[in-house]
């Protein structure tokens, strides 16, 4: 690796020499827009050191590593002079307001265009309930070009450059991107980098037999290197094939797939595969996109002996994308989807990397302490893995469009004397119905024959009791399922970070078991979450006397009140001791605002002690901000079944 001089010296070097290049390519542009191009040249330098850094590193050896650099800034340029007015004023405002995302006024929502509204044009029609809401940030699931039938909920991206046609045009998109922003709301979408659909022009070409384009992925022409490589491998859709290789007769040969065999691994060992994706990434920031949602990052570099999950290269390709988006779309951010171990996860979230990530930690063990009704590897937890580096967010959810995995560290586990294992096994049997009392209704997703693991599916009120008390018919049942409902989201909407809803999940949305009817749907239990939305279910969130109408209306409560308190701001939570195995809590402060935020994860009544009290609120007397009661030190804090407290000086 070249030290930190040699690295300094060779940026500078390079940069004499490319810099006329790029002047009398864009001489006209530049003459014309000379404030834009003077913006350009300013960013490049405070950039370019870290850059060239991150890609000798990479690409340093390739014998025209120089062509591919030049054709990089060739391309930067271009993007950024095409970007869109509104799109650089914004670059402006974030770069004058870089932690505008730890707002308290950010709220996340997450949907499927074709299973909400049908079309991008249906969507728009919809801006005032996502205002309703109160959301500021609305994640579209994958909406580009993708195989008809089987497409991994449009995860196999056929062409990043055209929407799918049964949802609209490029064009709408656009359209709309500006006017969700025209309502204080930011467009979220995937940047599915890992792999292409098989068939997207470049997998088309491979498959015609252009060497070229077989380069851009990884293609064997037997199964020597695939077994040798497969020895390490974890294997990702274990129900759908075994192994991660899949062979294909029309060419013969073996291709990398580790997630579906329609999903072609690209090949980031190839500098012009990061330059091909770097202007995807670009053409989605000009589009409208304020955040990219880095689609398995853990997976990108492949090295022989590894398991090929969350390499060092892993982290550069995504720095260096990081540094092409601060010069040329200096208003995006990276979201990390890493859904695998604590340390791993934390090890994409940087300001130079994503500078925020998903937390599927505290995702998980809001489940798993709503099935044991004990906090302490909870607690344990968040206590040793929520900080984050300065300028750096969690985004808290409950439930996403995948299945839910039981990502804890076992050293953590085994330090609260939980047998991992065992605890694993007991937590799937217990949200797939299996484990006698359960009140969660899930299905197992991808259970490995060989290794026992499996992961659950199920939508947040199913996993959360709904489903099940409203078969029985049994009034308390249903009152603890919606407070329990209430309570994860109380948790998500405080905890610190920015809170994502999944859409669905504010009128209690249940299982929807029909997706087995349709054969490119049933392989994967994962569609029992992702119903279509249901109108008349959504009608009636004003009807108090409706379950809609309950969850509804606590939840937007709770997200009026989030948006109210400064203490809110950004990510800092400090974890208290609560002397209760039930009951997690949490202080948050910020401008002179005190918040003790404490929830109750069982269906008992629970107290915590009058000393905690005291010692952790430094008052005597507190008002509850959900429920307006006051509270005094002088007595324990008791809490009813399953209920939380936002407790303010
Ligand atoms: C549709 C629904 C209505 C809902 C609105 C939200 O018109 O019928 O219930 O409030 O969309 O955008
Ligand atoms: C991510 C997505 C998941 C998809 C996979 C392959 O994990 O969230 O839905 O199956 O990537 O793209």
């Amino acid at each position: 690796m070249p030290d930190r001089e040699w690295t300094r010296r060779h940026a500078v070097r390079s940069l004499d020499r490319l810099w006329p290049r790029l002047q009398t390519h864009f001489q006209a542009e530049a003459a014309a827009a000379p404030e834009a191009w003077a913006a350009f040249e300013s960013r490049l330098h405070g950039e370019w050191e870290r850059l060239f850094g991150l890609l000798v590193e990479l690409y340093g050896q390739h014998y025209d590593f120089f062509y591919h650099l030049e054709q990089l800034l060739l391309a930067t340029a271009r993007s950024w002079l095409d970007r869109p007015a509104w799109l650089k004023q914004l670059d402006a405002e974030r770069e004058a307001d870089p932690l505008w995302f730890q707002s308290e006024q950010m709220i996340g929502g997450v949907l499927y265009v074709d299973r909400f509204s049908d079309t991008l044009a249906g969507l728009r029609a919809h801006i005032p309930y996502f205002k309703e809401l109160g959301l500021t940030y609305l994640h579209l699931m994958p909406l580009f070009e993708s195989p008809a039938g089987e497409n991994d909920g449009g995860y196999a991206v056929s062409s990043y450059r055209h929407v799918d046609p049964r949802l609209g045009t490029m064009e709408e998109l656009a359209r709309l991107a500006r006017a969700l922003h025209e309502h204080g709301i930011s467009l979220v979408l995937d940047f599915v980098f890992n792999h292409t659909s098989d068939e997207h022009t470049w997998a088309r070409r491979a498959q015609a037999g252009d060497p070229e384009y077989q380069e851009f992925y990884y293609l064997f022409p037997d199964r020597t290197m695939p077994e040798a490589y497969g020895r390490t491998l974890r294997e990702i859709f274990p129900t759908v094939r075994r192994g991660s290789f899949t062979y294909r007769e029309d060419m013969r040969r073996w291709v990398w797939t580790t997630f579906n065999s329609f999903q072609w691994d690209l090949n980031y060992s190839n500098p012009a595969v990061f330059r091909a994706m770097a202007a995807e990434m670009l053409f989605l920031a000009n589009a409208g996109v304020q955040i990219l949602r880095l689609d398995a990052v853990a997976f990108i570099w492949k090295r022989m002996g590894t398991s090929c999950e969350n390499l060092p290269e892993a982290h550069l390709i995504i720095q260096a994308f990081n540094a092409l988006a601060r010069i040329a779309a200096p208003a995006l951010l990276f979201k990390s989807e890493a859904i695998v171990h604590p340390d791993d996860i934390l090890s994409y979230i940087g300001p130079h990397e994503c500078q925020i990530s998903y937390n599927p930690l505290l995702m998980a063990l809001l489940w798993e302490a709503l099935a044991t009704r004990e906090v302490k590897l909870l607690d344990h937890s968040m206590r040793t893995r929520f900080r984050l580096p300065p300028g750096c967010a969690w985004v808290n959810y409950l439930r996403s469009h995948d299945d839910i995995g039981w990502t804890f560290d076992d050293a953590d586990a085994r330090w609260e004397w939980i047998d991992p294992i065992g605890h694993r096994t007991f937590l799937n049997a217990f949200y797939t119905g299996r484990f006698a009392g359960s009140f969660a209704r899930g299905l197992p997703f991808q259970e490995n024959p060989d290794t026992g693991d499996a992961r659950i599916c199920g939508t947040l009120a199913s996993l959360a009791g709904l489903e099940a008390a409203v078969q029985a018919g049994e009034e308390q049942q249903i009152d603890l399922a919606v407070q329990r409902i209430l309570m994860l989201h109380s948790i998500i909407l405080s905890i610190g970070g920015i809170p994502l809803i999944y859409l669905g999940d504010e009128v209690g949305t249940l299982n929807d078991y029909t997706y087995v009817a349709d054969p490119a749907k049933a392989n994967d239990s994962r569609w029992v979450h992702r119903p279509k939305t249901d109108w008349a279910r959504l009608e009636r969130r004003h009807d108090p006397a409706s379950l809609e109408g309950r969850i509804f209306a606590g939840l937007t409560r709770l997200i009026r009140l989030r948006k109210a308190l400064p203490a809110l701001w950004g990510g800092e939570a400090e974890f208290i001791e609560s002397g209760n195995p039930h009951l997690f809590g949490y202080i948050r402060h910020r401008r002179g605002q005190r918040l003790l935020i404490v929830a109750n994860f069982s269906e008992h009544p629970q107290q915590m002690d009058a000393n905690r009290l005291r010692v952790y609120g430094l008052s005597y007397t507190f008002q509850d901000l959900i429920s307006g009661q006051t509270y005094v030190a002088a007595e324990p804090l008791r809490l009813e079944p399953y209920q939380f407290v936002w407790l303010e000086a």
